[in-house]
């Protein structure tokens, strides 16, 4: 019997495990990826929620305030780049993906679904990222019309494992993930 790191297979269907444990549980470090866009040609890189992972359509989604500049990056470039290091598993995920940025009444289910201090998060005045007189001169109140889910559709995966030997693995949608060995 292989470790699951030995082979293609084994490390495309352990990341997916990780993912979809990041989403259910608090505590795994797929929890809180961090997402890079672009701007301006300067990389953005911030921690975010996974809030959800789907194998069958190899997207993730992420949630956000309509008014972040996250938001404006992604208009002009809808590319996104996710990471994660998983410590315990050894096993570093990295993830290319195209991004849609949905609203309104897509993403009413997600919204319903929420609890009242998680919308909090999602309609705070004045918009993320504007300056202030004061550390605390802001105000949250949940605003429906503020919240984005990012659907984020992977197109590459590269995997890196750190065991007593180190492997590095490729995957694309576009070769329907059947992945390649990459030197690490
Ligand atoms: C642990 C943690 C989790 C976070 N989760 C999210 C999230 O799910 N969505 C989000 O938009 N920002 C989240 N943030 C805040 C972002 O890291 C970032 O500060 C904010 O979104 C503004 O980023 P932007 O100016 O690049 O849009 C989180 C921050 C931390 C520290």
């Amino acid at each position: 019997m292989s470790e699951w790191f030995e082979t293609l297979n084994g490390l495309h269907d352990r990341m997916w495990q990780r993912l979809s444990r990041g989403v259910a549980d608090h505590k795994s470090p797929s929890r809180q990826p961090t997402l890079a866009t672009v701007r301006d040609g300067w990389p953005e890189a911030r921690t975010i929620v996974l809030r959800a992972a789907d194998r069958d359509t190899a997207t993730l989604e992420v949630y956000t305030d309509l008014q972040s500049d996250k938001i404006a990056s992604l208009r002009d470039a809808p590319r996104g780049a996710l990471h994660v290091w998983e410590d315990k598993k050894r096993l570093q995920i990295r993830l290319q993906c195209a991004v849609t940025i949905l609203t309104s009444d897509t993403v009413r289910d997600r919204w319903d679904r929420m609890p009242d201090t998680g919308r909090l998060s999602y309609g705070v005045t004045p918009q993320p990222g504007a300056p202030l007189t004061d550390a605390l001169a802001y105000d949250k109140a949940p605003d429906f019309e503020r919240f984005a889910v990012l659907r984020c559709a992977i197109q590459t995966i590269d995997l890196v494992h750190l065991g007593d030997d180190h492997r590095r693995a490729a995957f694309t949608r576009a070769d329907g993930w059947q992945g390649q060995w990459l030197s690490p």
